[in-house]
């Protein structure tokens, strides 16, 4: 592969959004979103990151393996220290076997709100897709919040509430028509008769999994998380935060306007923002320009079955250019639940959690605590008491995940705690969601791996259900819903030596505690160990 260079410059915007003018935010060469990254399969990017921002920050290149070099993977306490103010770090990209769509995002505090972009890896040769298209557009939906999203975290951890949600959604920066001072703009897309788009759709919202649709157009799903999916035709997508699409659209309806939306999908218990954000597909011809477009008709917000329906129909490409290979001898089995849990409030203060309790939330029941040096720098300097090799393979306790839990729960244990896995195992996860608090879909996302999702449903998982796997051709993706009150199981094989961050990607749950770390140790062989650090990491106090 080539090796490329792109400067990456974090710094305070102001920017006109809804009804204000001038609000700053924070990001990457003051754009909103962020600049692409363009590349082909198997190249490397060089990105100097610099911060002249108010703050520290992190960048991760989220769905990139990063093989063997953990260095730039970026989640902060992770794998490095934040970057300072006035300071710049070095990133390397290291591309392998990733093609189609990826995306970066800030990975410290809340700044991916506004710090996020995306990442595009197109075939060596560049035609030389599975499937075949005229044109391509990237489009990337986020949140937009009516104040400073450092602000918001900073309060709500400092009272142990809700973070405020956000006031719009967006289409590539654009809120659309239905908000107020839009002034009737919103992103469009001009589009010739019998031409043939790809669409990379990127999920770089907060909290919200979302439905998407175009009027009177059907979707041809042909890619997910950089990796090809074997085609399939819907007229609504589901996607969660985190996730990536590939949709082909054939412009052959009558020329003219068309929706698009993104609609929320979103848990009854759930606070949301129950807005929706369009754009439009509009046809380069003569008609009446003035005439309302068509909208979409897509699930209900609430509609969880048609979630599912989308889901279930996920399949990789496993082609011979592009197959699949799917661990099928075992050799690590893990069972995670993921749950929203409660704390106890600290003596003299007031909490602004449920019940007058602190929101919490935990994987086997250990609630996730950054310490203040990286993990990485930990492991690999063998500094002892920055974290435990502790995190257990089952949880601590059994119960009725799915039932109708109405006590708190157990307090889950605040510790940082790593899971071991030894290199090359072949390891399967079963995620299990749990009925504590308001319970929702879980938007589970791993560093350093792709997965195949081998099963899922509903309820509590059990034995039988393995009889049931599609080892076959099983979706291969970096984010798995994983359904609300359900299960899905994931494997991979341990190839990648490293420290690599899991947690859910909602940005809420993530901030909670609903996170862990996997230290994938080095193999015995010299191709098989982490690549040495780079020359210059952001400092940490105390290494
Ligand atoms: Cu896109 Cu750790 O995340
Ligand atoms: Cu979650």
């Amino acid at each position: 592969g080539e090796v490329l260079r792109y400067d990456f410059l974090v710094r305070e915007t102001p920017i006109d959004m809804l009804c204000e003018t001038n609000r700053t935010i924070l990001t990457v060469n003051g754009l909103f979103p962020g600049p692409e990254i363009r590349a082909h399969r198997g190249d490397t990017i060089y990105v100097n990151v610099t911060n002249i921002g108010p703050y520290g920050v992190t960048i991760h290149w989220h769905g990139v393996r990063q093989i063997r070099y953990p260095w730039s993977d970026g989640p902060e306490y992770v794998t490095q220290c934040l970057i300072p103010t006035n300071s710049s770090f070095l990133q390397k990209i290291i591309l392998t076997e990733e093609e189609g769509t990826l995306w970066w995002h800030a990975h410290s505090d809340r700044t991916r709100a506004t710090v996020h972009g995306p990442i595009i890896i197109l075939p060596v040769g560049n035609t030389n897709y599975p499937y075949k298209f005229d044109e391509q557009h990237t489009i990337v939906i986020a949140e937009w919040y009516a104040r400073d999203t450092k602000d918001i975290i900073d309060e709500a951890l400092a009272s142990g509430g809700d973070p405020d949600l956000s006031v719009a959604y967006t289409i590539n920066g654009q809120p659309g028509d239905t908000y107020t001072c839009s002034n009737g703009s919103a992103y469009n897309i001009t589009v010739v008769l019998g031409k043939t788009y790809l669409f990379r759709i990127i999920h770089s919202g907060m909290n919200e999994e979302m439905f998407f649709g175009i009027a009177k157009h059907n979707l041809t799903v042909v890619g997910m998380d950089g990796a090809y999916l074997k085609p399939f035709n819907t007229n609504y997508l589901m996607i969660t935060p985190g996730q990536t699409m590939d949709v082909l659209v054939t412009a052959n309806q009558t020329p003219g306007r068309y929706y698009m939306v993104f609609s929320p999908f979103v848990d009854t218990n759930a606070p949301s923002n129950e807005n929706v954000t369009r754009g439009i597909l509009q046809y380069n011809r003569n008609y009446n320009h003035s005439e309302t477009p068509a909208l979409p008709e897509l699930p209900g917000f609430t509609n969880k079955s048609d979630a599912g329906n989308f889901t279930i129909r996920l399949r990789s490409l496993n082609s011979k250019e592009h197959p699949s290979t799917v661990p099928t001898s075992i050799t690590r089995n893990i069972t995670i639940t993921v749950s929203v849990n409660q704390q106890p409030c600290p003596a003299n203060q007031t909490c602004a959690g449920p019940q007058g309790q602190i929101h919490s939330a935990s994987l086997n029941n250990i609630s996730f605590w950054a310490p203040s040096i990286s993990i990485l720098q930990a492991y690999y300097n063998n500094l002892k008491g920055v974290y435990n090799e502790t995190f257990p393979d089952k949880p601590p306790f059994v119960f009725d995940y799915t039932g109708n839990v109405s006590a708190l729960g157990e307090a889950a244990n605040v510790s940082t705690e790593v899971l071991m896995i030894n290199y090359n195992e072949e390891v399967e996860i079963r995620f299990q969601g749990t009925n504590f608090g308001a319970a929702e879909n879980h938007p589970m996302h791993l560093h350093g791996y792709s997965f195949y999702v081998v099963g899922m449903g509903d309820g509590n998982f059990n034995d039988t259900y393995i009889s049931e796997y599609n080892t076959v051709d099983p979706p291969y993706v970096n984010t798995v819903g994983l359904p609300k009150n359900g299960w899905t199981a994931i494997r991979f094989k341990a190839d990648n030596p490293g420290v690599w961050f899991m947690h859910c990607h909602l940005d809420r749950h993530a901030s909670w505690g609903m996170d862990t770390v996997l230290i994938v140790r080095e193999g015995p062989d010299k191709d098989q160990k982490m690549l040495p650090p780079p020359e210059h990491m952001p400092p940490c106090s105390g290494l």
